[in-house]
C-alpha cells in the first residue's frame, strides 16, 4: 500500500494523537545533577563559562542539594576541588577531604538523593592530568593504587555509587578487589567506560580547575574517530565487575550509546558535558534559540539513543520547567 491510502501525516494531526504514540520520555528519575565543591570558599563562586552554576562552598552545597531534593532531583555527583593540589593527590583520600566531608553531610541531611561521586585524580594533582605523572607519561599502573584508595575512601564516607572517570586500564578491576576487600563488595561502579578526548570538556576544567599544564588527555581518553573501540572499552570494564557503563560526552555520540545498549545487557547513561550546556547557554542569551525546547529535544535524543540516565547541568532546570514526566 502507498499513497494515497499511506499518509504518515494522520497520526501527526493533533496533539492527542502525537502523543498517544510517543515511544520516549523523560523521567525525572533519569537526571543526575553534577555539583561542584570548592574546598576554600566560604560563598558560591560562579562558573563563568557556564551561566548558572556555581563551585558551591560547603553550607551552601548543602542548601542546594536540600533545594535539589525538594524539586524532586534524584540524584546528584560530586566533583571536589580541594584547597591544596599536591604530587601524590592526597587531598583526593584524606579522611576529612572535602568529597568526603560533602558526601556524609548530603546522605545525612537529604535521605532521598542518591549520592554518587566522581573517582578521579586531575582536581587533586599539581599538574592536572587524571593520573600519576613520571618523566611526562602517565603512569598508568602506579595511578591504580591510587584510585583504589580514593574509592575506599568514598565508600566509606557513605557514597551510594562511585564513578570513575580517570580512563586508566585495569582500573576497574582493582576498585573493585579493593572494595570487595574493604567489606564494600554492595557498593556499585558508574564506569566512564566509554569517555573521548573532547573538546566538549573545556568548561569543566575551568569550573573544576583541572586544564593539564602540559599535553593533552588524548593518551588515556579515547579517540573520537573509534567506534568498535567503545565495545571493548565496555566489555572489559564489565568483566572486572563494573555495574553501569557511561558514554561522555553525549551529544554528538548518540551512535556510541546505541551501539552499546544493542549489544550489552548491563544499563548505559550518558553524560551531558560542559561544552553542551555552555553552548546552547550562549545561544539562549542571544535568543537565538529556545532553551527549553532545546534542552528537552537534546536529552530526549539521548533517551532514544538507549540512556537509561543522564548526568545534565540541566537536571534542576528540567524539573523546574517540568518538562520530566
Ligand atoms: C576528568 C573529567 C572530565 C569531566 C569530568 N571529569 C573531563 C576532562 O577534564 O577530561 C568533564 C565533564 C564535563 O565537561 O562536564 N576526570
Amino acid at each position: 500500500m502507498k499513497y494515497p491510502l499511506v499518509r504518515l501525516r494522520r497520526l501527526r494531526e493533533n496533539p492527542k494523537l502525537r502523543s498517544l504514540i510517543e515511544e520516549h520520555a523523560l523521567l525525572s528519575k533519569d537526571l543526575i545533577q553534577p555539583l561542584f565543591i570548592g574546598e576554600n570558599l566560604s560563598s558560591p563562586a560562579a562558573i563563568a563559562s557556564m551561566p548558572g552554576q556555581f563551585q558551591w562552598s560547603f553550607n551552601t552545597l548543602l542548601e542546594e542539594a536540600k533545594a535539589l531534593e525538594s524539586l524532586g532531583v534524584s540524584s546528584v555527583i560530586l566533583f571536589g576541588i580541594p584547597a591544596k593540589k599536591d604530587t601524590r593527590g592526597r587531598q583526593a583520600f584524606a579522611k576529612k577531604g572535602i568529597v568526603q566531608r560533602a558526601v556524609a553531610a548530603i546522605k545525612k541531611k537529604c535521605p532521598k538523593i542518591l549520592v554518587i561521586a566522581d573517582v578521579c585524580l586531575c582536581e587533586y594533582l599539581e599538574h592536572g592530568h587524571c593520573g600519576h605523572v613520571r618523566d611526562g607519561r602517565i603512569q598508568n599502573d602506579a595511578t591504580l593504587k591510587t584510585l583504589a584508595k580514593i574509592a575506599v575512601s568514598y565508600a566509606g564516607a557513605g557514597a551510594d555509587v562511585l564513578a570513575p572517570s580517570d580512563m586508566m586500564d585495569g582500573r576497574i578491576l582493582v576498585i573493585r578487589r579493593a572494595l570487595q576487600a574493604n567489606g564494600f563488595e554492595h557498593t556499585p561502579i558508574l564506569s566512564h567506560a566509554v569517555k573521548y578526548a573532547s573538546s566538549f570538556y573545556a568548561p569543566f576544567r575551568e569550573a573544576a580547575g583541572s586544564v593539564p599544564s602540559f599535553g593533552d588527555r588524548s593518551s588515556y581518553q579515547m579517540n573520537f574517530s573509534q567506534s568498535r573501540e567503545a565495545l571493548r572499552e565496555v566489555q572489559t570494564d564489565l568483566e572486572e565487575g563494573a555495574d553501569m557503563i557511561l558514554v561522555k560526552p553525549a551529544l554528538a555520540y548518540g551512535d556510541i550509546i546505541y551501539q552499546i545498549k544493542e549489544k550489552f545487557s548491563c544499563p548505559v547513561g550518558c553524560y551531558s558535558v560542559s561544552g553542551e550546556y555552555s553552548m546552547i547557554k550562549a545561544a539562549a542569551r542571544q535568543k537565538w534559540i529556545d532553551e527549553k525546547k532545546l534542552v528537552y529535544e537534546t536529552h530526549l535524543s539521548m533517551k532514544r539513543a538507549g540512556a537509561s540516565f543522564i548526568i545534565s547541568y540541566w537536571a534542576k532546570d528540567i524539573l523546574k520547567w517540568k518538562i520530566a514526566k
